[in-house]
């Protein structure tokens, strides 16, 4: 079983994933910190995220730096959202997914573009959002050092890039199930998500 999570920075569609993987025993990847390595990469190099050329050449990143804390860091999501941008830099990155995904069993993927490109077929496809103010919320909490305000703002600029780029925009496939997880306990997000996929499962039996 496929499981195909999107969805806008700070949705929750991550937690939902790794919760998803753990329910129903699958391996999960999160695709974003594979662009945030991408990103990261060309940043250590000295390049610059918007020129494709340094960005396709940051595609080819050691394994080890997946575990990097610095990829999580709030500097590296804008970095990851410049250099995601670029159709080599999309292509590079594809077979990846694509292989993980078709893996003997299944699995959990989170990302932009999850359920419209690397996994159309997907048994189940959620596109979890929420408001611009809660996700700022979110993300405010988790690193104290910015404005609320500066993270809303970075929010809604990474928003915007990722759903108006040429390829692979972020949007809801249109057989994705939406949860809105604005008004959601973590808990009541989880639960509402397992609903939705039971639903899908049922359809296809
Ligand atoms: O955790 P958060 O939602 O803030 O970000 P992320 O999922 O780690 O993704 C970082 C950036 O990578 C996004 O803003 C996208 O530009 C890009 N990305 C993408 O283009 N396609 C994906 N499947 C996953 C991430």
């Amino acid at each position: 079983m496929i499981i195909a999570v999107d969805g806008p920075a700070a949705s929750g569609k991550g937690t939902i994933a790794r919760a998803l993987a753990a329910h129903y025993g699958l391996p999960h990847l999160d695709t974003g910190l594979l662009y945030r390595a991408v990103g990261v990469s060309v940043a250590r190099a000295g390049g610059n995220p918007d020129d494709p050329d340094d960005a396709l050449a940051a595609c080819d990143f050691p394994d080890e730096l997946l575990a990097d804390p610095e990829l999580r860091s709030e500097e590296a999501g804008p970095l990851a959202s410049r250099a995601s941008r670029h159709p080599g830099v999309r292509a590079a990155l594809l077979e990846r997914q694509r292989a993980f995904a078709a893996q003997p069993g299944g699995a959990v993927l989170d990302g932009r573009d999850i359920g419209t490109v690397i996994a159309p077929d997907a048994d189940a496809k959620l596109f979890v959002t929420a408001s611009v103010a809660v996700r700022a919320r979110r993300r405010h909490a988790e690193l104290a050092a910015e404005s609320l305000e500066s993270v809303a703002a970075e929010i809604a600029a990474r928003d915007k890039r990722d759903m108006e780029r040429a390829d692979a925009p972020l949007k809801q496939a249109e057989d994705a199930d939406l949860l809105d997880t604005s008004d959601l306990s973590i808990g009541a997000a989880v639960q509402r998500a397992i609903a939705l996929v039971e639903a899908r499962l049922q359809d296809r039996a």
